[in-house]
């Protein structure tokens, strides 16, 4: 009989239960809701990216619906052959308007969109300053794109700032910082990194994935939030949280966009986004503008829940945004609190190293909009009852 060559892959997945990081993936039942039924047990959702509660909303489903019946349901092709459609056109335009940008270009994710942007904007004789903690698609596309990767401490702008004074001022360098960290919810330093791009004449470039919808005017982002028009280069933007359908794109400059089309790979190699997805992007732009109503109970819900956990002892951590952690030191610790809160009738995902540092083991919660005042005081009697039991508080 042959050996099995993967053999290791099991070994190494033995290693992940020993250490108690080991994930099963929780089965989503019904909708995407702040209250809906997962492993067929029915629970106040805390752990989506769904912001706005938009995943669900009529004028979306309504737009994803009309967009199949007269577009079909694919796009049959990558965008530079023959899968550019007049929607995809048009959700460019729009986002373009609605970032206050010359022009942006749609990926199929966020991810694809900083990978591809990062990998192709830069090459191997330039330098990438990065803060330590910026996102997994972020180092990807450093990585792939072959510059020298320098990492400042987290949101520590005095050292990008010493780091980028020792580099060759003719060669290219790209500061790059999370909008919102996804982990710990907090900001990245962005008025202080562009000033130090302003100062050494560096590309600055911002990853809004989880800031957009959530942070600014109508949710435009941090650079709206902050002020920065005109001082980032490079926004990029996702399209599959607060907006609630799937992907990212990129806002800038007319000529950077134009250079994206022709060298960024995932938009050379890989096929478009069905009409429905940009449909349901473009109604969600509307309702963006339309409903401001939705990020301001955002915000409420975030203040009451976040309160509420720090009232009842928990380390929620340095967080500015929706995305509150319950940090507990532990990976084995924090899967066991994720575990009695499911158990409860709430989700909370656990997450440990390699996505957060191993002493920073937490439970990550994220509010929504379309959270009732008693779900939420759900959540935080259950929280109050599980964290005592396992001594988290
Ligand atoms: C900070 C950050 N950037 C980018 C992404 C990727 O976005 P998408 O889910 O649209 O691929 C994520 C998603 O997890 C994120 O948290």
């Amino acid at each position: 009989m042959r050996a099995d060559p993967l053999r290791y892959l099991s070994d190494e997945l033995d290693s992940l239960k020993a250490q108690g990081l080991y994930r099963r993936l929780r089965i989503l039942d019904g909708e995407q809701k702040a209250h809906t039924s997962f492993d067929h047990r029915s629970v106040v959702n805390l752990s989506s990216n769904n912001y706005l509660g938009l995943t669900t909303h009529p004028k979306l489903r309504e737009a994803a619906l009309e967009a199949t019946r007269t577009r079909g349901v694919g796009s049959g092709s990558v965008r530079t052959i023959a899968g550019t459609m007049d929607i995809h056109m048009q959700l460019e335009r729009r986002l373009a308007e609605f970032k206050h940008t010359e022009a942006t270009v749609v990926f199929q994710s966020g991810f694809a969109a900083n990978a591809g942007t990062v990998s192709s904007v830069l090459g191997k004789d330039d330098f990438i300053i990065s803060d330590e903690l910026n996102h997994a698609s972020i180092i990807d596309g450093a990585r792939l794109s072959r510059a020298t990767i320098k990492v400042f401490p987290h949101r520590d702008a005095k050292a990008a700032r010493a780091i980028v004074e020792e580099l060759p001022r003719d060669r290219r360098r790209l500061i790059i910082t999370d909008g919102v960290f996804s982990m710990d919810g907090d900001l990245g330093a962005l008025p202080e990194l562009c000033d130090v791009a302003d100062e050494f004449g560096c590309i600055m470039m911002v990853d809004d994935a989880h800031a957009s919808g959530v942070f600014g005017s109508n949710g435009r982002g941090t650079i709206d939030h902050f002020g920065l028009h005109g001082r980032v280069d490079i926004q990029v933007g996702t399209l599959s949280k607060a907006v609630g359908v799937l992907g990212g794109y990129v806002a800038g400059s007319r000529a950077m966009i134009e250079f994206l089309y022709h060298r960024a790979r995932p938009f050379l190699f890989s096929t478009s986004h069905p009409p429905a997805v940009a449909a349901a992007c473009l109604a969600a732009i509307d309702v963006l503008e339309s409903e401001p109503q939705l990020i301001e109970r955002l915000w409420e819900n975030t203040r009451f829940f976040k309160s509420g956990l720090q009232a009842l002892g928990f380390n929620t951590g340095v967080s500015d945004s929706p995305i509150t952690p319950v940090i507990v030191g532990e990976a084995a610790l924090a899967m066991k609190l994720s575990d009695a809160l499911f158990q409860e009738g709430v989700f909370a995902q656990g997450i440990g190293f390699p996505t957060v540092a191993r002493d920073r083991a937490r439970v990550r919660t994220i509010v929504t909009s379309t959270h009732t005042r008693d779900e939420l005081q759900f959540a935080l009697d259950s929280f109050a009852k599980v964290g005592r039991s396992l001594g988290v508080i």
